[in-house]
C-alpha cells in the first residue's frame, strides 16, 4: 500500500512539474524561460498594439513567439512590456510616452495609428521605434521612403493588392455593378487603400457609395445603409471595421449579399473572400527586424519590408449561405478556403 502511495505521489510530482514547465515555455516575457545565459544583455521592449482584434493578436503572438525563440542566440535577455491602447489615440501617446520615460531600449507598434504615437513619444529621444503592419508607412508620415527610412524608425508593412481582389470579386460575383466602400476616415491605413480603390473603380466605370464609421459602433448602421445602396460592399485593412466584423457579416449575410475585405482574418469573421498576406510570418519577420536593431543595426537604416506573398481566402460557410460557387477553390461549406495565389 505503502509502495503504491508512493508510486502516486511520484506521478503527481512529476505531473507538477510538467505543468509548471509548460507554464514557463508559453510566458509572455520573451526570454523568459530559464535563467540569463553568461555575458547576455538584458534588454525591454515596449509593445504597443492599437486595439484587440484577431489579426492584431495573431502578429503580437508571433512577434513574442520570435523573440523568445532567438533571444539567447543574439545574446540577449528580453523583457516584453505589452500595453494595449484600446484604439484610443490619447491612451496610445501616454503609454508611448511612458516607454520613452522608462528608456525601453526598442518600441515595437503594432499597427498605424500606434505607429504613429509611438514615431511622435519617440521623437528625438534616440529610443528607436520598429513598427508591425504598417499598410501604408509613407503616406502614415512615418517614412522617408521605403529602401531607406531615415530617423530611427522601421518596420514591416501590408500592402494590398487591390486589383488582385478585385479581380476574385469579379470572378466569384460576376454581377455586382456597384460597391458600398466602409472605413474608417481617421485611419490612413484605410484613406491609402481607398484611393486606390477609387481609381480601380473608377477606371473601370463602376460606381461606389462611401460609408463614413468613426467608431466600431457605427459600424451596423451603415453596413446596413450600403448594403441597401449597394450590390456588395468592400471592407480595406481598418482597425475600426475589423473589430466589428462580425456584426458587418452577419448583415450582408442577412441582405444575401458579397462583403470584400482586406485580411484573412475578416474571411474568418464571415467576409466572403479577400487576397492577402500571412499575418505570423508578418509578426516574425518584424520581430527579426527588431533584434537586428537591439544587436546595433541603426533602425532608420533598415529598408522597410513589405510582403507580396499573397493567398487567396474564401470563408466558405459563407459563401453557402449566400449563395456563391466557390468549388473552384475548394469544397463549398467548407469553414476557410485556403488557395496560393
Ligand atoms: N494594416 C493595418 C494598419 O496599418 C493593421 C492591420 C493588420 C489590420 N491586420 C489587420 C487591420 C486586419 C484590419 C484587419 O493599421
Amino acid at each position: 500500500m505503502k509502495k503504491l502511495f508512493t508510486v502516486l505521489l511520484a506521478i503527481a510530482v512529476v505531473f507538477v512539474m510538467t505543468a509548471c514547465g509548460g507554464g514557463n515555455a508559453s510566458a509572455p516575457d520573451a526570454g523568459s524561460a530559464g535563467p540569463a545565459a553568461p555575458g547576455s544583455r538584458m534588454v525591454t521592449v515596449g509593445l504597443i498594439q492599437l486595439t484587440e482584434h484577431p489579426s492584431l493578436d495573431e502578429i503580437r503572438t508571433a512577434i513574442t513567439a520570435r523573440l523568445t525563440e532567438k533571444a539567447r542566440e543574439n545574446g540577449l535577455e528580453i523583457e516584453v512590456n505589452y500595453q494595449n491602447g484600446q484604439g484610443d489615440t490619447s491612451t496610445i501617446n501616454t503609454i508611448c510616452q511612458q516607454f520613452v520615460a522608462s528608456k525601453v531600449d526598442v518600441i515595437v507598434a503594432i499597427a498605424t495609428p500606434a505607429a504613429q504615437g509611438a514615431a511622435t513619444a519617440a521623437e528625438n529621444s534616440g529610443i528607436p521605434v520598429v513598427f508591425s503592419a504598417v499598410t501604408d508607412p509613407v503616406a502614415a508620415g512615418l517614412v522617408e521612403s521605403i529602401e531607406a527610412p531615415g530617423g530611427n524608425i522601421t518596420g514591416t508593412s501590408d500592402a494590398i493588392p487591390v486589383e488582385k481582389i478585385f479581380a476574385l470579386a469579379q470572378e466569384l460575383t460576376p454581377d455586382v455593378k456597384s460597391y458600398g466602400l466602409i472605413y474608417n476616415t481617421s485611419e490612413d491605413n484605410s484613406l491609402s487603400v481607398i484611393a486606390q480603390v477609387k481609381t480601380y473603380l473608377d477606371g473601370k466605370g463602376i460606381p461606389y457609395t462611401e460609408g463614413a464609421v468613426t467608431t466600431s459602433a457605427d459600424v451596423q448602421a451603415s453596413a446596413r445603409n450600403l448594403l441597401e445602396k449597394c450590390d456588395a460592399v468592400f471592407a480595406p485593412i481598418d482597425n475600426t471595421v475589423a473589430s466589428a466584423m462580425a456584426v458587418l457579416a452577419d448583415e450582408a449575410i442577412k441582405a444575401k449579399k458579397p462583403v470584400y475585405v482586406a485580411a484573412d482574418s475578416m474571411v474568418a469573421d464571415g467576409g466572403l473572400a479577400t487576397v492577402g498576406v500571412n499575418y505570423t510570418n508578418l509578426g516574425t519577420q518584424t520581430a527579426d527586424m527588431v533584434l537586428k536593431v537591439l544587436t546595433g543595426t541603426p533602425a532608420g537604416e533598415i529598408p522597410v519590408e513589405i510582403l507580396r506573398d499573397n493567398a487567396v481566402v474564401i470563408n466558405g460557410i459563407t459563401a453557402a449561405a449566400i449563395g456563391v460557387d466557390v468549388s473552384k477553390y475548394g469544397p463549398s461549406g467548407d469553414d476557410i478556403i485556403s488557395a496560393v495565389n
